[in-house]
C-alpha cells in the first residue's frame, strides 16, 4: 500500500487555499435531514458553488449492507455495526474513486445527510460506550459545520408514520426519545461537530430552511469572511 493510504492521513487544506466547505445535517428520523440538505445544496448552486451532495450510510458497498440492517433484512450485532458505519464513513471519505476528501481538497462545496453524529447518538442509545464510538470514527475529518434539525419525537414519528415503527431500527417513540438525549449530550461535548447551527425542525419546511441558510451565512460571515462575496441578502 502507498504511503498515501496510510493513516492518519494528511490534514485537509485550509479553506483559504481554496478547499470547499464541509457541511453535515443531524437530527432524528424524520427531523427533516434529507430534506434540508437538499435544499441547501441547491440554494448554493444557485450562489455558484460547486456542490456534491451525499449522505451516510454512502453508496458505497458498507453502506448498501447497512441499509439493509436498517430496514430490517438482516440482523447485526451493535458493536459491529458501530464498525460498519465507521467503515462506510472512511471509505466515503477517501475512496479513490470520489471520496469526499478529494472533493473538498479540489473546491467542491460538501453537503453531507448525516455523519459522525449520527454513529454517536444512534449507536450510544443501543448502549455502546461513547469514547469507544469515537476512538473508532477517529479517522474521520472534523466537519467545518453542523446543521442539527431540533425536532421533537412526536413530530418526528408523525412525519415518518407512512413507514411502520417496526420496519425501521430506531423508529420507535421511546427509542428516538433517547436518541435524542444522546445527540444533547454529544453537543454538549462538541467533538465532530465544528461551527454549530441549530434549526427549529418542529417548523415548516420553508421557515427551517431559510433558517439554515441565515446560519450558514452567519456563520461564514463571522469565521470566513472571504467565502461570504457571493451570497448577499437573499438568506
Ligand atoms: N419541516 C417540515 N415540516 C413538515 N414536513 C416535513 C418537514 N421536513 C420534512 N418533512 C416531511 O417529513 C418526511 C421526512 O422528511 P425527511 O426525509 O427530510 O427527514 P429525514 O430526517 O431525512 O428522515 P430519515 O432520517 O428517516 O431519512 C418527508 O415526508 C418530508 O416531506
Ligand atoms: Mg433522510
Amino acid at each position: 500500500m502507498s504511503s498515501d493510504h496510510g493513516y492518519p492521513r494528511p490534514p485537509l487544506p485550509p479553506l483559504s487555499a481554496g478547499r470547499g466547505l464541509f457541511v453535515v445535517f443531524e437530527g432524528l428520523d424524520g427531523a427533516g435531514t434529507t430534506s434540508q440538505s437538499t435544499l441547501l445544496a441547491n440554494w448554493l448552486r444557485e450562489h455558484d458553488r460547486d456542490v456534491e451532495l451525499t449522505h451516510e450510510p454512502s453508496h458505497g458497498p458498507t453502506g448498501v449492507m447497512l441499509r439493509s440492517v436498517l430496514g430490517r433484512r438482516m440482523t447485526m450485532d451493535v458493536a459491529a455495526l458501530a464498525l460498519a458505519f465507521a467503515a462506510d464513513r472512511l471509505d466515503h471519505l477517501y475512496n479513490d474513486r470520489n471520496g469526499l476528501v478529494g472533493r473538498l481538497a479540489s473546491g467542491s462545496w460538501v453537503v453531507c445527510d448525516r455523519y459522525v453524529l449520527s454513529s454517536l447518538a444512534y449507536q450510544a442509545s443501543q448502549g455502546l460506550d461513547p469514547d469507544w464510538l469515537v476512538s473508532i470514527n477517529q479517522h474521520a475529518i472534523q466537519p467545518d459545520v453542523t446543521v442539527f434539525v431540533d425536532a421533537a419525537p412526536s413530530v418526528c414519528l408523525a412525519r415518518i408514520g407512512r413507514r411502520s415503527s417496526d420496519d425501521e431500527l430506531f423508529h420507535g417513540h421511546a427509542q428516538l426519545g433517547q436518541v435524542q438525549e444522546s445527540y444533547r449530550e454529544i453537543l454538549r461535548r462538541g467533538m465532530f461537530v465544528g461551527g454549530l447551527i441549530t434549526v427549529d425542525g418542529d417548523e415548516p419546511m420553508d421557515i427551517v430552511a431559510k433558517q439554515v441558510r441565515a446560519g450558514l451565512v452567519s456563520w461564514i460571515v463571522q469565521n470566513e469572511p472571504a467565502l461570504a462575496a457571493t451570497f448577499g441578502p437573499g438568506a
